[in-house]
């Protein structure tokens, strides 16, 4: 079987429809959902989930919304979002490695993290560690290059790029010494820790699950590992009077502009690993599956690489000019958002589109179902960048949230768009990707959106493209 026969790859001007999970039976009942939920969230839902704007199930003592209503959402993340806090499974498997980094904390000490952290990720800001993403973009082209002949695991390429990114903006220096320890440690975690057991979901915080005690250790490991990190960049010293060469300088400086206060030794290790973590995945998952869907449609992915030529021939990148392979990043997480999932819990009762909510009820919004909506979306499940590009009618504001939206949105999307544009315009202007695997990926939701396996691909270097 070819690829072509495989895929509903796109003939004639339609546009390509990439396979997706099949989605549950409406009938599956809930022990066979929480057995389905833990080998994907996203393939324990029916149906009924792409088509209702609410949808309600009681779940043990609890009630369980699935809000996909535009107004509905804008009043849990932006109204009303100080009412929902991060959930317990959510803190319980993020704990271990986040600690009391921005991402899980709560109430005073969120505000007074998220506002002294703020002025790190501010697009002139990010605009000073774009050297750093361009070095790793490089080196990960130069490591392809290398290999060019011999199939390539993308979402591993992926992967050690973004990391070698993250480490490089965080510290300047290059991962090699730390990488590898690094990535098996986020290897492990995300193997053994990450996935929720049912007892995880069930327990309140303050009982210990039996995974809790494998993540307490986990924890105290991975705390050590990030003070020796830590301390290999403070040997490097400052840049007296310069401007801050790293994100660690910049986290470092940060003081809260309400109080004049800079974060403690171990907040700022939490914050750090925070942003690696919260970082590099995420931005992986979307560079992989934006390279997937180009292998599936040629004549989208050359024009990529035309804008890139463009772009790039003075030998300078603007990335504010890749606007057609922007519109390609944000169409592939419209598809397939990395976060998947927007898990809250009800911190007292509230009404939410005329339903009743109870303290303690969990909210889930779910970019993956949100973007795929059949009342939101023409052609929900059709990959067309053209969606994106300037002049375009933009999408509801409460329809697409691959980096969720209020004040909890995710602090580094500039970053993680900027990272993405220029890795894209960089790797499909240096080769011609093309799937080898015929075996269709499928998407499975823990903790990011993955690939159910890594399909090898060629890759040809364009200066041997016909
Ligand atoms: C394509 C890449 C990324 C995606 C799709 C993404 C997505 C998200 C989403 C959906 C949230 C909000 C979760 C919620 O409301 O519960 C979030 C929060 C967050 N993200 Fe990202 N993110 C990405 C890259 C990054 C990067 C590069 C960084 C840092 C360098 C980062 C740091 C954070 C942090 C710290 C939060 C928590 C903010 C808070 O709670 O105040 N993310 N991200």
């Amino acid at each position: 079987m070819s690829i072509a026969e495989a895929y509903d790859v796109p003939v004639s001007g339609r546009p390509l429809v990439p396979p997706s999970p099949p989605r549950a039976p409406e009938n599956m009942g809930t022990f066979g959902r929480i057995m389905a939920m833990r080998d994907s969230v996203i393939a324990s839902w029916g149906p009924r989930a792409y088509r209702e704007d609410i949808i309600q199930a009681r779940f043990f003592l609890r009630s369980t919304f699935i809000v996909s209503r535009p107004d509905a959402i804008k009043h849990v993340l932006v109204d009303n979002y100080e009412n929902y806090t991060r959930t317990a499974p959510g803190i319980r498997v993020l704990r271990p490695i986040l600690g009391r980094g921005v991402l899980i904390a709560e109430g005073r000490a969120w505000k007074h993290q998220r506002r002294t952290l703020a002025p790190a990720f501010t697009p002139r800001a990010v605009a000073t560690l774009v050297p750093h993403m361009i070095a790793g973009i490089d080196e990960a082209i130069n490591k392809l290059k290398a290999n060019a002949d011999r199939p390539a695991d993308m979402r591993e390429a992926m992967q050690r790029m973004t990391l070698e990114i993250a480490g490089r903006t965080m510290f300047s220096f290059e991962m090699g010494r730390h990488g590898t320890t690094l990535r098996e440690f986020i290897m492990e975690y995300g193997e053994q820790l990450a996935r929720p057991h049912p007892l995880d979901l069930l327990l309140p915080l303050g009982w210990p699950t039996p995974q809790d005690f494998a993540r307490a250790r986990f924890r105290r490991r991975w705390t050590e590992f990030m003070k020796v990190v830590m301390a290999a960049r403070r040997a490097i010293g400052k840049n007296e009077g310069a401007p801050p060469r790293d994100l660690f300088d910049l986290l470092d400086a940060a003081r809260d502009p309400e109080t004049g206060a800079a974060f403690s030794e171990e907040q700022l290790r939490d914050e750090v690993a925070t942003m690696i973590l919260a970082g590099h995945e995420t931005t992986a998952t979307a560079l992989f599956w934006a390279l997937y869907l180009l292998a599936l449609d040629p004549a989208t992915q050359d024009e990529v690489a035309a804008e890139a030529r463009r772009v790039m021939a003075s030998g300078e990148i603007d990335v504010e000019r890749l606007e057609f392979t922007r519109a390609v990043i944000d169409e592939t997480m419209r598809l397939y958002p990395p976060v998947f999932l927007i898990a809250r819990a009800a911190a007292a009762p509230d009404t939410i589109a005329d339903l009743a909510v109870r303290k303690g009820d969990a909210i889930l919004i779910s970019p993956w179902l949100l973007h795929r909506h059949e009342k939101l979306w023409r052609d929900p499940d059709a990959f067309i960048p053209a969606r994106f590009v300037p002049g375009a009618p933009e999408p509801d504001r409460f329809a697409y949230l691959p980096f969720g939206v209020g004040p909890r949105v995710c602090i580094g999307a500039h970053f993680a768009l900027v990272e993405a544009t220029l890795a894209l315009a960089k790797l499909v202007g240096a080769f011609r990707f093309d799937l080898i695997d015929r075996k269709p990926v499928m998407a499975v939701g823990v903790v990011t959106t993955q690939p159910d396996h890594s399909p090898m691909f060629s890759i040809t270097p364009r200066s041997r493209v016909g």
